[in-house]
């Protein structure tokens, strides 16, 4: 399942990811794609939001993992792969695994920035979440679904 949201305006973008963010059950991976300020922290935001995270969420560029409690006790892990990325390959996944990713992915809902650098290490059931620039504050927001769908 794909679908495609034309965002006009950050705060667009926010509402937005607070949406999705409320409809979102743990565990999941939701892996972010995008350039340099596509606005991957933003939809990161405004997930915890919708998921009733109260703590302001800032970007984990330098702190690579920040954890979050959910309102019924649950975690929201958000991590940042930039920093980790090797300056030739553009990976991360030496990194990434060292530092016990993969551990998280069954502990609560996981925010991955930078997801393309951890390609390998992503779970196969996931949503993915790609941003690209469509003009001046625009931003063409495409999430696939790829978890399994609920039985009955
Ligand atoms: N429609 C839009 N949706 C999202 N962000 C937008 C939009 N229009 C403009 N912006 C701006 O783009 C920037 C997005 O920043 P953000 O930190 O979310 O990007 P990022 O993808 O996380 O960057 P980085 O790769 O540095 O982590 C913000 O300054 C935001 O105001
Ligand atoms: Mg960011």
């Amino acid at each position: 399942m794909s679908e495609t949201f034309l965002s006009e305006s950050p705060e667009a973008t926010l509402a937005w990811a607070a949406r999705l963010g409320a409809t979102l059950k743990p565990p999941l991976v939701i892996a972010l794609f995008g350039p340099l300020g596509a606005g991957k922290t933003l939809v990161a935001k405004g997930i915890a939001a919708g998921l009733g995270v109260r703590e302001v969420v800032t970007s984990p560029t330098f702190i690579l993992i920040n954890e979050y409690e959910l309102p019924d006790g649950g975690r929201l892990y958000h991590v940042d792969c930039y920093r980790l990325r090797d300056e030739k390959t553009g990976e991360a996944v030496a990194a990434v695994k060292a530092l016990g990713l993969e551990e998280l992915f069954d502990r609560g809902i996981v925010l991955i920035e930078w997801a393309d650098a951890v390609r390998p290490l992503l779970p196969a059931e996931r949503v993915d979440i790609t941003l690209a620039d469509a003009g001046p504050g625009r931003r063409r927001i495409t999430l696939t679904d790829h978890r399994r769908p609920a039985p009955g």
